[in-house]
């Protein structure tokens, strides 16, 4: 099964991206996967590849449960390559309860998480039972993380020492951050934690890095908002200050949103062939979408960011992989082929808007608003509109149409919005601009 721009659930469930990684001169990208039903339940890790960040071929399942330590799930992780090896880590996860009626999930939430990885040789081969190895046991000392909610390895290597960085919690009340540290990537030790109630209530998915000079750290903070607004937990970043040596992280004081839709999540970066930092995310979709053929679907991936820094704002900008497949102008909307993503780029203005099949984008009090009320299947209790912080004065939109994800790119990058959609309608219309002022890009599929 292949996909074109955004990776999609082949079928049934996935959530959170894992493991993505350039390696033998193919990007990876692995993913949580629920094979049996369009529900979230025991972890397996879903596998696609792709030459160029833009076309994605589904390989079936490479990691699932098989070992007493991740009997109930194999989550969240992150990819490096080791002496020509491909090194994967993960969260393991075993039920202290189960639920009788409901094996996929633990009854009151009663679970212990251990830290493993699986080497594979090329890539392709995953062997579940022989290459798998536990390598941080459950911690149960509540001074340096939390024995159920420690998980999502992010690994990476700086000079000559593995780092790896761990999403966790005090009692549950306030986020933590924790890090180990190690000489070959396969035995580990407890470096620092930090607990900070800038974390949230549990982290997830932490990911640090540098681009040039200056490091970036990224989050998925659990309970950051009020439940009325659909989400409550929610992806963030800022520049960081971070000391290898001791592994110490300086937090800014305030985060921004890595997007302003507010249906991402889980976000994971890692390099392309040519040494961008590129990041890819979860697309939390609140229903899953039925195909004519019955197949049922929930879940996909935003199209790769690239990363970058510019005055102390982190950017994410189109991946010139991306921009590439949408170079063939088409001369009006009555052109476009709305089966097939396509890109629109514009200029607004205040008290212009623009209207994509009952989704529309308008300029604000100087930001930019996205309402998608028309478009997401009357779906109650989520939030039906994005707004950016201030433009100043400027507006900018690249805008990619997909049939159940827009994104839009505002000001090359300075903010996205992107926005899950249900039904989106088969026209363009634009008010108080002149429909002269925006190009239209149809994707080419090669
Ligand atoms: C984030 C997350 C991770 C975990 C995974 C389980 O969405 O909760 O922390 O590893 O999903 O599927």
């Amino acid at each position: 099964m292949k996909n074109e721009l955004h990776l999609r659930a082949p079928g049934n469930w996935i959530n959170d991206p894992n493991g993505f990684i350039y390696y033998k001169g193919k990007y990876h990208l692995f993913y949580q996967y629920f094979p049996y039903a369009p529900v979230w339940g025991t972890m397996h890790w879903g596998h696609a590849v792709s030459d160029d960040l833009v076309h994605w071929e589904h390989q079936g399942v490479a990691l699932f449960p098989t070992k007493e330590y991740d009997q109930n799930g194999v989550f969240s992780g992150s990819a490096l390559e080791a002496d020509g090896k491909l090194n994967l880590y993960y969260s393991a996860v075993r039920y202290l309860e189960k639920d009788a009626e409901n094996i996929h999930m633990a009854k009151n939430n009663h679970f212990v998480t251990s830290q493993a990885m699986v080497v594979s040789e090329d890539g392709v081969h995953f062997d579940n039972w022989k290459d798998k190895r536990q390598i941080i046991p459950v911690i149960y000392d509540e001074e340096r993380a939390h024995a159920a909610h420690t998980r999502d390895p992010k690994v990476w290597k700086e000079g000559n020492t593995y780092y790896m960085v761990l999403g966790s919690t005090c009692r549950e009340e306030t986020g933590r951050i924790v890090f180990y540290t190690s000489k070959d990537g396969v035995n580990w030790e407890f470096s620092n934690q930090m607990t900070d109630r800038r974390l949230g209530r549990i982290l997830e998915c932490p990911d640090i890095f540098k681009i040039d000079e200056t490091y970036v750290f990224m989050g998925s903070l659990m309970y950051i908002s009020q439940k009325e607004c659909g989400y409550e937990h929610h992806a963030v970043c800022a520049p960081a200050e971070f000391d290898p040596a001791r592994c110490r992280l300086t937090l800014r004081e305030e985060f921004e949103y890595v997007d302003y839709g507010l249906d991402m999540y889980a976000v994971q970066t890692n390099l392309d062939k040519d040494g961008r930092r590129v990041m890819i995310a979860w697309m939390r979709m609140p229903k899953a979408v039925k195909e004519q053929n019955g197949c049922e679907w929930n879940g996909m991936m935003c199209q790769p960011r690239v990363v970058e820094v510019n005055n102390g704002h982190v950017y994410f900008r189109v991946h010139p992989e991306v921009g590439k497949y949408f170079d063939a102008e088409v001369p009006s909307f009555d052109k476009l082929d709305f089966s097939q993503p396509f890109c629109l780029r514009t200029s607004l203005k205040e008290g212009q808007e623009l209207n994509i099949g009952g989704y529309r984008i308008r300029i604000e009090n100087d930001a930019v608003y996205a309402d998608r009320s028309q478009v997401f299947a009357g779906l109650e209790g989520y939030s039906l509109t994005g707004r950016t912080p201030e433009i100043a004065g400027e507006c900018r939109l690249e805008i990619f149409v997909d049939r159940n994800l827009i994104e839009i790119f505002i000001n090359g990058g300075e903010f996205v919005i992107s926005h899950v959609v249900y039904d989106i309608g088969k026209y363009i219309e634009t008010s108080n601009f002149d429909e002269g002022d925006i190009r239209c890009y149809s994707h080419r599929s090669s």
